[in-house]
């Protein structure tokens, strides 16, 4: 029976998907969370489109039976250490982050070995292994406010973005030990392709996320996780903005602000690869299917998810909501 309905999904337009979605929300009791780099279709039927941060918040404090999210894998994974007693679905539970998959845990437990007695915060971007084997996870929205609550003696390892981690130890003063894995798709921003689309664009805002290189981040008017770069543009008076990162941010930026511009940042010709491909996994044909289906379900080893937990609870103490 269930087959018949997944053969037909090819032929069913947007709005039929959206309806039948919908009813599977009332049906199963179901939050659809998104990440604001996911596909415009799938941000409009999501009931949260937000950062990591904020995805994660939502996830902690439903009380809905299903959690279905369009996102990358760690994602849904932080939701069911979160809530292992709700059913966690991901439209497309092959949709890893390479940043994340950049920090196999065997290397990272080596690498935490030559430097005892430090601190170890990592970005939420890496597996349930590697959040086992840190004190305090983090995300780009919150990270500077958890670093400044640790005293300057302490010594800190921080992973696996190197470019968030370069950024945060240049603002806050303060020498940390990297990991040295980076986001494929904010790596690729050179300081050519900006400042040639600024050029293009005079009286435009360069607007970055940190896990763009220095050699972006030193041009930028305004540096930010997804979450603050949206407000920066709502809030700021300038009407064109060169925005580097992920360009799926850009479809709630212009709803919220539709007469502003936006130039999503030029890669060089040599790099074209603009999208992040895992976000884009998330389709609405697969997110109806994964309802329907009740698969794939994320699960998380309970060893592992009680190993875990504790970083990311320390992370949601450090920065209250
Ligand atoms: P934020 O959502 O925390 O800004 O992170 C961006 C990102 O790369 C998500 O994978
Ligand atoms: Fe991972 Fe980069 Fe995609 Fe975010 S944008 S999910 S960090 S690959």
């Amino acid at each position: 029976m269930t087959r018949n309905f997944a053969s037909t999904t090819a032929s069913l337009s947007h709005e039929e998907l959206f309806r039948r979605i919908n009813a599977l929300k009332k049906e199963m009791n179901a939050l659809v969370l998104a990440h604001y780099y996911t596909l415009p279709e799938i941000q409009q039927i999501a009931d949260i489109v937000g950062d990591s941060l904020a995805l994660a918040r939502a996830a902690e404090k439903t009380d809905a039976d299903v959690i279905v999210f369009a996102g990358v894998y760690f994602m849904a994974e932080t939701a069911k250490i979160l809530n292992p007693g709700k059913l966690v679905l991901m439209p497309d539970a092959r949709a890893g982050c390479p940043l994340a998959d950049s920090c196999p845990a065997e290397e990272f437990r080596k690498f935490k070995a030559e430097h005892p007695g430090a601190l170890v915060i990592t970005y939420i971007n890496s597996t349930a292994e590697i959040k086992a084997l840190s004190d305090i996870t983090c995300t780009s929205s919150n990270a500077e406010e958890i670093i400044r609550q640790i005293p300057q003696s302490q010594q800190i390892i921080f992973g696996p973005d190197r470019n968030l981690g370069g950024y945060l130890a240049k603002k806050l003063g303060r020498e940390m030990i990297l990991w040295q894995g980076y986001c494929y798709v904010h790596e690729e921003f050179s300081e050519s392709s900006v400042l040639n689309a600024c050029r293009e664009h005079p009286g435009a805002e360069l607007i970055a996320h940190p896990e763009c290189r220095e050699e972006v981040l030193r041009h930028a008017a305004f540096i930010g996780s997804t979450k603050a770069l949206l407000e920066y543009t709502v809030n700021s008076s300038a009407q064109t903005f060169v925005v580097a990162t992920e360009p799926g941010i850009i479809y709630e930026m212009l709803r919220r602000s539709p007469l502003k511009t936006f130039i999503p940042a030029p890669k060089d010709p040599g790099n074209p690869r603009t999208l992040c491909t895992q976000m884009k996994q998330n389709t609405l044909e697969k997110l109806y299917l994964s309802m329907l289906n009740r698969k794939p379900e994320i699960m998380v080893d309970e060893t592992l998810r009680l190993a875990s937990l504790g970083s990311i609870q320390r992370m949601l103490e450090m920065s209250p909501a």
